[in-house]
C-alpha cells in the first residue's frame, strides 16, 4: 500500500516563507541586529524557515513593550471577566487553525501529523479553556486575626492574589505549542504579560499563535515572542532587572544557570525540568495494559518527553515476557516523516538531539548494556534513531542515571519490593512515575513512596489542564496546570484595616 502523505495546507507554506519577525509591542518588529537563524524540518535535514535571531536589544525592547501594558493601557483596568474571554477567544481561535498547527508542529519538530491533530493542538486549546476559567476564580481570603498586643481593637484582614507583573517565559522544542499554551494561560489569566522564547529548534507554532493572540484583540505588549538562542536571547530575558519573574521548561542544567541568573533582582523562578522516571510492572499486573503501557511510556513523542518512562522495572518472574513485549512494540514502530500518515515514529527534533541519543546508545554498548532490539539509527536522511530496549544494564551506567530523551529504554529486573523503592528513587531527579499492579493497597503504598511530582497507576502519560505536574528533586520548582500553576504568576497580599 503506498504511503499516504498529507499535502500542506497553502496557509501554512504561506505562514513558513514569510519573512519571521519578533511580536513586540502588539507589532512584527524586525530584530534590531538585523540577523536570522535556520530552522531545519528534522525529516529530512533540509532549511524549513528562517527566524529572527533575536538579541539582548530586542529581550530590552520586548521587555519595555511588557512592563508598558502591564502599568498602563487597557491591560490592567480590563475586568476579569474579559481577560478571561480574550483567553478563551485565542482558544477558539486555535481550534479553527487545528490543522494548520497540526502540520507546522510536525514539520517543525518531527512528529506525527496524526498526533499532533489529537494530542498538541487539542491540548493546548483545552489547557487555554480551562485557564481562561480561572481568570474570574483567583480570589484571596478573609483572614481572622487576634493581635494580641491590641486588646479590645477590631480588624478587618484579608488578601489579594495580584498578578506577579513582567513574566518571562522560556520553553522547549518538544511541545512547542502546548509548552507556549502551558505558559501563556495561566500568565494571562493572572493577568500578567508575557515575554515568550520559544526554543531555537521550533520557533513556528509560537509565532503562528502570536498572530492569533493579535487577532483575538489581546491590547499591544501584553504578549510579546522573541525567538533566538538560549545565551543570546534566553539568558538576557532570565537575567532582566524588568522581568519579574520568569518560567523555564528545559533542561536540568539549563535550569540551574536560570536559577543564578535570577538571583540580581531574585525574581521569581518556577522551573519544570528534566526526569528519569521509573516504571514498575509488577507480576501481577495486567500485562496486557501494562506492555503496550510501557512501550508507549518511552516511545511517545520519540522519547523526548520530560516525563518518558525510561527506566522499566520489572519484576523478575515476568521480566522475560514483558522485555520480549515491549521489544516486540518497538519493532513494529514505522518510522518516517512525521507528514506520512502511516508513521508511528518521526525523527528526533535535531542534528544536536540525535548525537546526543545514538552517544548514549554508544556508550551503554561500552558499558556492556545490550539492546534487544534498535540500538542504532537506521541511516539516510533525517534524524531518526531507532526505538530501542535496553538489558543487563548497571546502576551506574551513564544510560539508566542519565536522562537520554530519546526512544531509549533501560529493563532492570527487580525483586525485592522494598529495594525497588530504593532504585527507584536512586536518581536526582524526581518528576514522573507508573505503578502496574492489580494490587490496590500495594499501587498506593508504593505511589506514596515514590519521591516524584506525578505518579500514574496502571497507565501512564496522563494529562490534564486541572491536573498539577511538575518536579520533586533536581526535576524542578513549582507545578504548571492545575489551579496550583497560579501560584506562579500571582503574589498574595495581605491588607490589614483597623475597623
Ligand atoms: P535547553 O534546556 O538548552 O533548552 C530549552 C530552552 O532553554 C530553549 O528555549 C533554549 O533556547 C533555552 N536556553 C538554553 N540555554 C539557555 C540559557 N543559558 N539561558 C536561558 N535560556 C536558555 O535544552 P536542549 O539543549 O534543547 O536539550 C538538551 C537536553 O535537555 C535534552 O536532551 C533533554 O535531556 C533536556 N530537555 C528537557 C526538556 C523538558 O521538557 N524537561 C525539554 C528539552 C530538553
Ligand atoms: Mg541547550
Amino acid at each position: 500500500m503506498a504511503t499516504q502523505t498529507v499535502d500542506i495546507a497553502p496557509a501554512v507554506s504561506k505562514f513558513i516563507a514569510r519573512t519571521h519577525q519578533l511580536l513586540i509591542g502588539g507589532r512584527w518588529v524586525a530584530p534590531k541586529a538585523g540577523k536570522a537563524f535556520d530552522v531545519f524540518n528534522p525529516a529530512t535535514g533540509d532549511v524549513l524557515a528562517r527566524c529572527a535571531d533575536g538579541q539582548k536589544e530586542d529581550v530590552d525592547a520586548a521587555v519595555a513593550a511588557a512592563r508598558k501594558a502591564f502599568e498602563s493601557g487597557p491591560w490592567p483596568a480590563m475586568t476579569v471577566s474579559e481577560r478571561g474571554k480574550l483567553v478563551w477567544k485565542l482558544a477558539d481561535l486555535l481550534e479553527a487553525h487545528l490543522e494548520e498547527f497540526a502540520q507546522l508542529e510536525s514539520l517543525d519538530n518531527g512528529k506525527p501529523v496524526a498526533v499532533a491533530r489529537v494530542a498538541d493542538v487539542p491540548l493546548s486549546v483545552d489547557l487555554l479553556r480551562y485557564m481562561a476559567g480561572w481568570a474570574t476564580k483567583i480570589e484571596g481570603d478573609t483572614i481572622p486575626i487576634s493581635v494580641p498586643y491590641a486588646p479590645g481593637e477590631k480588624f478587618l484582614a484579608y488578601t489579594l492574589r495580584e498578578p506577579v507583573g513582567v513574566v518571562g517565559q522560556i520553553i522547549p522544542w518538544n511541545f512547542p505549542l502546548l509548552m507556549a499554551a502551558w505558559k501563556l494561560g495561566p500568565a494571562l489569566a493572572a493577568g500578567c504579560t508575557i515575554v515568550l522564547k520559544p526554543a531555537e529548534q521550533t520557533p513556528l507554532s509560537a509565532l503562528r499563535l502570536g498572530d492569533l493572540v493579535c487577532e483575538a484583540g489581546f491590547p499591544d505588549g501584553v504578549v510579546n515572542v522573541v525567538t533566538g538562542f538560549g545565551e543570546t536571547a534566553g539568558a538576557p530575558l532570565a537575567a532582566h532587572p524588568g522581568v519579574d519573574k520568569v518560567a523555564f521548561t528545559g533542561s536540568t542544567e539549563v535550569g540551574k544557570l536560570i536559577v543564578k541568573a535570577a538571583a540580581g533582582n531574585l525574581k521569581k523562578v518556577s522551573l519544570e525540568l528534566g526526569g528519569k522516571s521509573p516504571n514498575i510492572v509488577y507480576a501481577d499486573a495486567d500485562l496486557e495494559t501494562a506492555i503496550p503501557g510501557a512501550a508507549s511510556a518511552i516511545f511517545f513523542n520519540h522519547g523526548q518527553c520530560c516525563c518518558a518512562g525510561s527506566r522499566l522495572f520489572v519484576e523478575k518472574g515476568v521480566f522475560d515476557k514483558v522485555v520480549d513485549g515491549v521489544a516486540a512494540a518497538a519493532k513494529k514502530i514505522k518510522l518516517g516523516p512525521g507528514l506520512n500518515l502511516d508513521t508511528d515514529m518521526g525523527p528526533l527534533v535535531s542534528s544536536e538531539q540525535f548525537e546526543r541519543v545514538t552517544g548514549f546508545l554508544d556508550a551503554g554498548r561500552k558499558e556492556g548494556a545490550k539492546a534487544v532490539c534498535g540500538g542504532g539509527s537506521p541511516g539516510g536522511k533525517g534524524y531518526f534513531v531507532q526505538p530501542t530496549v535496553l538489558v543487563d544494564t548497571r546502576p551506574e551506567m551513564k544510560v539508566v542515571r542519565e536522562e537520554i530523551f530519546g526512544p531509549v529504554v533501560a529493563a532492570i529486573p527487580f525483586s525485592d519490593p522494598e529495594q525497588l523503592v530504593r532504585d527507584a528513587n536512586n536518581t536526582n531527579y524526581g518528576l514522573a512515575a507508573a505503578v502496574w499492579t492489580r494490587d490496590v493497597s500495594k499501587a498506593h503504598r508504593v505511589a506514596a513512596a515514590i519521591r516524584a511530582g506525578t505518579v500514574w497507576i496502571n497507565c501512564f502519560n496522563i494529562f490534564d489542564a486541572a491536573l498539577p505536574f511538575g518536579g520533586y528533586k533536581e526535576s524542578g520548582w513549582g507545578r504548571e496546570m492545575g489551579h496550583e500553576v497560579l501560584k506562579n504568576y500571582t503574589e498574595h497580599k495581605a491588607v490589614c484595616v483597623r475597623l
